[in-house]
């Protein structure tokens, strides 16, 4: 089973136009062509600046932060999946432990927002992860299984290959911890497990499962070197293009 790895950049709520703009003079400089993704996730802002940017070179694309599930409507403050097939981006982020924690994101809303990217060829990013709390507690893997399950519901078993998971500790994000090497991968082959279970080992076996939690230069290689991880959703370390190059260098499989 041979996946292609992958790195996304979550910039979160950061970088304006002219930063987006000056990230790109020095990351597109770079020997780009390491058999590995790459996806950027810019603020909504920012998108069509970073398009413009990214014109020609084929294996860097977009990807949303988040998005509602309608076409389109009175839904103030949103953007919708057309929106973004428009400028074009390729994937979308969606129920990222920032937006259910503070954005009251629930399952049931990510899993309308999973339906609506693919029926609009939108490749989903779906996060899921547990709580310090819940990993002290030992729930960990029946939590993010749950997790799963609920973003999948009523998904043709045939359009899970077009579904990229983010396996991502919430107590990992934004603070220098990461899960250790053989959690992480832990916890990423009990999601594929469950993913074959929906439709087939052949199917489970193409799916790409990223980790994200403080993923910097520094400890990628480990997590790389993993059976079933799949590559990294990067936020922090994706601001910097030196940075950011590196974790894509070291992802080679
Ligand atoms: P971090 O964020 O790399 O800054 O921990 C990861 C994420 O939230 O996707």
């Amino acid at each position: 089973m041979s996946r292609k790895p992958l790195i996304a950049g979550n910039w979160k709520m950061n970088n304006s136009i002219s930063k987006t703009r000056d990230f790109f003079d020095e990351f597109l400089k770079k020997p780009l062509d390491q058999g590995v993704d790459i996806v950027i996730c810019p603020p909504f802002t920012a998108i069509l600046a970073a398009a413009e940017e990214i014109k020609g070179h084929d294996n860097v694309h977009l990807g949303a932060q988040n998005m509602h599930w309608e076409d389109k409507g009175a839904y103030t403050g949103e953007i919708s999946p057309v929106m973004l097939r428009e400028i074009p981006c390729d994937y979308v982020i969606i129920g990222h432990s920032e937006r259910r924690q503070y954005f009251a994101e629930t399952d049931e809303m990510v899993n309308k927002k999973v339906k609506a990217a693919l029926k609009h060829n939108l490749i989903p990013i779906v996060c899921v992860g547990e709580t310090l709390e819940q990993r002290e507690q030992g729930i960990t893997m029946s939590w993010v299984i749950s997790q799963v399950e609920k973003a999948l519901e009523g998904v043709d078993e045939k359009q899970l290959k077009s579904i990229v998971f983010a396996y991502e500790p919430i107590w990992a994000i934004g603070t220098g911890k990461t899960a250790s090497d053989d959690d992480a991968q832990q916890v990423i082959s009990g999601i594929r497990n469950k993913i074959g279970e929906f439709s087939n080992a052949e199917i489970a076996g193409n799916v790409r499962i990223l980790y994200g939690g403080s993923v910097k230069p520094g400890n990628i290689e480990g997590l790389i070197k993993k059976p079933d991880i799949d590559g990294a959703l990067v936020g922090g370390a994706s601001l910097d293009a030196e940075s950011f190059f590196s974790i894509i260098s070291l992802s080679r499989k």
